[in-house]
């Protein structure tokens, strides 16, 4: 496989936004250790769930207090012996709260769901041909602590529901049959923020395997850089070496034109680095890198083109880059992502300019979750909401208050958007800054960052504290990435002696629009922007503001006190050039912090669009705000309305003149006003509204709104003509009540149930006072529509080519629509996973004996060095002199055993034995040949020793050569 064959296998599976890193699936070879580029595995399967949290043995004895303190020996459920053969099966991404009923009384913030202590459990499984690679688990976030055992031994503690944890789990893996046990317990009690943060493993995790020598996660940092009228071409890896000698070995990186690359490679920029790695250790090489004949001025990465290129790196073995043409069969890793040019500055006076041109920011603020999905929101839907947000004309995104999902960082770069990143929790102390410093690693290759930011609206902003805080925070991430500013979303403390703006490269300011004079007079050389405004408060489809009902009429009249309605809010920020723009609290609503209403009101009426991304009005007020491009004519509100009725009118354009008419008749033509919009109060009358958009004098536009009949029937409506069917592939469907000429009712609420042969995994309908559950098959239409989230299955071969989904409501015809499902372009590759089964992989040899021992014998409870520990794989060699042996182990049969009884099969014993079960002889081997044995256990509550006498003749081996397990009775 020559360089350019190598990746396009690897682009094929980055296209299906599959990979955390681009990556190729492994050689099989006997060799694979050794050669092999690199595996990434998905591990979505095979988990089990507990909800509730499970309590540790108490430890009595010393012998239990001595082993329950060692490596391997992880007590209750962290421990791999574990019953949890009756936990129920889940498939990540899992946010266990999204599954719990709202709630009063419990936190209004979380949306009135329960959180608590939960615990999963996997169980992997790892060939032979493993043996030697370097594994590593990836989780990619967990909600809120995680601690995760892996085989026993603790290996890492995440206190951070927003960051990803990578686990080296070489050290601790074992080949072949066994059981590899995976144990997270995830304690979402705790909270990091005021908003629905979710819970559980709510992100992917994945196992990847490399060779010992190579690239770390996140470890390449390639983001193209202009100085002068040059582009720079910084190229970083960072190299790992897990084993046991000294490696020498050429990194190569290559800049590829993905329009070239099938010329020669592609690479437009190209260069490599000899490296010496000492074994464990890991170096970071600049690789300087000089441009190919391939090279043109690079098609910059902007908002309407956002043009990607790739950065490949590779490890190969000393000497072999230089061959070019046949590089894979030498390649130790390789690894490739998306970079971008452009060019980024903020002027002080004058904004933002994104490659030189100005580009004043219309951002919207959003937090991760999405109707129906809690925060577990697949990648098809992450789609669907920034398809969204391009319609709305929104060129910027601010990630409040925390950093992302990996896949949606990708998704930015491909729609174009800018990205404000943020870090959750304002510490300058070495746990918290080792958060930050992963966000900055993990995401300063993607052309859609612009901005990080190390907090939002904290008290300490304006003191001495404060500023020494943010002062090291920012060091971290120029440590890492000069190419963008620091900021921080301040709402207090700008005016004193020394504060947080004097820390930051911008400075964000959240609300406080009447001080954006003050500060821009006191600080004329500090860049500033509104890091969050507006907060003003709509419900999808209501016209009337009732405080009893907890509705917002959405006419943009509501606001909170600290915030401005959506009119107000972009007024003061168009009107100054040297506010570079805003980011609108929100985009969406998002589940908790119901304001102002509480219970039942679970989310919250912020959004531009409801919780399902359906369209309130402020979606037309920022589109006649923002879009420049092309005409936008928005109306509101519906007309079915009461004969007689005063009804006010809003037209949202950012055409020269609108004129609406009642029913064909003029109401009135008015200059559009692209800030305050344009409304009229009219008699209301059934027949329709229509507005009429004027540019230079001609209509060339017209919005209408028409008066429906009662609704007659279901409709269906795809976001997407088709799914991928890997299993993972998701998207939206729209639901909505129509009548007998197929208009959507605006006022229906029907109760609707769903069914056909696609998988559901959420249901929503945007209404922020419904207390429904958002899993299962039914939900209530809102204002004439309702969302269901549909999960593609995997398909098998080509078995499955349409999956379907119905809807039905009484009085309603009932809807069907078929939804194909396209192959994928790469098989999803999984790590695999196996039914638990108890190992009883922890054993005690006594010393020799030269009589035949009680089989009951145990070392005194202090004594910790008499008997030597085990685990079954390998013999014990050649007996010394003629003689006995005694091993033993204790365990617990999971509870189907203790009922019904089972089996213990040893896969191969040498040497003749006799087998006791709490000194009762349950068996007996007389053949000393290598062998297999099963022997039958009654059913026995509680827990079991289990010992062997082996009868040694000198010179010759037993023990137990592969592993020992008890399984039920009927399979083993
Ligand atoms: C801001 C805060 C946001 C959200 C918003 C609601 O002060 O930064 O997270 O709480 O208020 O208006």
């Amino acid at each position: 496989m020559n360089r350019r064959e190598l990746f396009k296998s690897a682009s094929a599976l980055a296209v299906v936004g599959l990979l955390p890193q681009v990556a190729i699936a492994g050689t099989n070879g006997p060799d694979a250790a050794d050669k092999g580029p690199r595996e990434t595995l998905l591990l979505d399967k095979g988990w089990r769930f507990h909800d509730g949290d499970i309590a540790m043995p108490v430890l009595i004895t010393h012998d239990q207090t001595y082993n329950a303190a060692k490596a391997g020996r992880a007590l209750g459920a962290a421990s791999p012996a574990y019953d949890d053969s009756d936990w129920t099966e889940v498939t990540l991404p899992h946010d266990f709260v999204s599954f719990q009923p709202i709630e009063n009384g419990t936190n209004v913030d979380q949306g009135y769901r329960r959180r608590g202590i939960v615990w999963y459990r996997n169980h992997l499984k790892f060939s032979d041909a493993d043996r030697g690679k370097h594994i590593e688990l990836q989780l990619d976030g967990i909600a809120t602590f995680a601690t995760i055992w892996f085989n026993g031994t603790l290996v890492a503690r995440n206190w951070s529901g927003y960051n990803s944890t990578y686990i080296d789990l070489t050290p601790y893996v074992t080949y072949g049959d066994s059981d590899n046990a995976l144990v997270v317990r995830v304690d979402a009690t705790a909270m990091e923020g005021w908003w629905y943060e979710g819970g559980g493993i709510y992100r992917d995790a994945w196992i990847v395997k490399r060779n010992p020598v190579h690239i770390v996660t996140d470890g390449v940092f390639a983001h193209p850089v202009k100085e002068g009228d040059e582009w720079q071409f910084p190229f970083e890896v960072t190299v790992y070496n897990s084993g046991k000698a000294e490696a020498v070995v050429d990194v190569v990186g290559d800049i590829i034109d993905p329009q070239k690359a099938g010329s020669l490679d592609g690479a437009i920029a190209k260069g490599w680095a000899s490296v010496k790695v000492p074994p464990l250790g890991s170096l970071t090489v600049n690789i300087p890198m000089t441009r190919t004949g391939l090279y043109q001025p690079p098609r910059l990465w902007s908002i309407e083109k956002p043009e990607l290129y790739w950065a490949s790196a590779y490890i190969v073995e000393d000497g072999k880059w230089r061959e070019n043409a046949l590089i894979g069969g030498h390649c130790l890793d390789s690894t490739q992502i998306n970079v971008g040019f452009r060019t980024q500055r903020f002027d002080a006076k004058t904004g933002f300019y994104l490659n030189d041109k100005p580009l004043k920011i219309k951002g919207v603020c959003l937090h991760q979750d999405h109707a129906g999905v809690g925060c577990a929101v697949p990648d098809g839907v992450l789609d669907f909401r920034l398809r969204r947000l391009k319609e709305l004309g929104a060129n910027s995104i601010r990630f409040s208050h925390n950093a992302q999902n990996k896949a949606l960082m990708d998704a930015c770069d491909r729609h174009g958007f800018l990205v404000m990143a943020e870090n959750r929790n304002f510490n300058a102390s070495p746990d918290y800054l080792e958060q930050l410093e992963w966000l900055v690693r993990r995401d300063r290759n993607h052309p859609s960052v612009f901005l990080w930011s190390v907090f939002n609206e904290e008290p300490m902003q304006g003191t001495e504290q404060g500023y020494e805080m943010v002062r090291r925070m920012s060091a971290v991430v120029k440590a890492l990435d000069t190419s963008r500013p620091v900021t921080a979303a301040m709402n207090d403390g700008l005016f004193t002696a020394l504060n947080v703006s004097d820390a930051v490269d911008v400075v964000g300011i959240n609300y406080q629009q009447h001080q954006y004079d003050a500060f821009h007079a006191a600080h004329p050389d500090i860049p500033m922007f509104s890091s969050e405004d507006t907060s003003a408060f709509m419900t999808r489809g209501e016209y009337k503001t009732d405080a009893g009902k907890h509705i917002m009429a959405s006419y943009d009249d509501d606001a909170a006190p600290w915030g401005e309605t959506h009119r107000a809010a972009w007024k003061e920020i168009s009107a100054r050039p040297f506010v570079a723009g805003t980011f609108v609290w929100t985009g969406f609503d998002y589940h908790g912090e119901p304001t102002p209403h509480t219970w039942p009101t679970n989310s919250s009426f912020f959004g531009i669009m409801d919780l399902c991304g359906f369209e309130k009005t402020a979606f037309y007020i920022h589109q006649a705000q923002w879009i420049d491009d092309r005409p936008v004519l928005g109306l509101a509100p519906h007309w079915n309305w009461q004969k007689g009725q005063k009804v006010r009118v809003v037209a949202c354009s950012n055409l020269d003149e609108v004129e609406l008419f009642v029913n064909g008749k003029s109401a009135g033509k008015q200059t559009a006003d692209r800030l305050n919009m344009n409304y009229w109060t009219v008699d209301y009358a059934p027949g329709f509204i229509e507005v009429r958009g004027y540019k230079g004098g001609k209509v060339v536009r017209k919005t209408r709104n028409e008066t429906t009949g009662k609704a007659v029937a279901l409709r269906l409506v795809k976001d997407r003509p088709t799914l991928i069917g890997d299993g993972r592939d998701a998207m939206p469907i729209r639901v909505e009540a129509i009548d007998a000429k197929g208009r959507v009712v605006p006022d229906a609420n029907h109760k609707v149930t769903f069914g056909g042969t696609a998988t559901i995994i959420g249901l929503g309908n945007g209404d922020p006072n419904c207390l429904e559950a958002e899993k299962g098959d039914t939900r209530s239409l809102f204002n004439g529509l309702a969302q269901v989230i549909i999960q593609a299955p995997e398909m098998a071969g080509n078995a499955t080519t349409v999956i379907n989904l119905t809807a039905r409501a009484e009085s309603l015809k009932p809807a069907n629509i078929e939804i194909r499902l396209d192959a994928p372009k790469a098989a999803t590759l999984r790590q695999p996973t196996m039914s638990p089964m108890m190992v009883l992989d922890s054993w005690f040899r006594a010393p020799d004996a030269t009589t035949h021992p009680d089989p009951n014998q145990k070392a005194a409870d202090t004594d910790m060095n008499s008997w030597a520990w085990f685990r079954p794989g390998e013999l014990f060699g050649a007996a010394k002199a003629d003689g006995y042996s005694l091993v033993a182990a204790n365990y617990t049969p999971f509870a189907s055993i203790q009922k019904n009884g089972g089996r213990i099969v040893f896969t191969s014993i040498t040497g003749a034995c006799d087998i006791y079960l709490d000194g009762q002889a349950v068996g007996r081997k007389d053949d000393p040949a290598p062998a297999a044995l099963t022997v039958a256990i009654p059913p026995f509550v509680g827990s079991r020793r289990l010992s062997l006498v082996f009868k040694l003749k000198a010179g010759e081996p037993f023990g137990f050569a592969g592993l020992i397990r008890i399984g039920g009775p009927e399979k083993a």
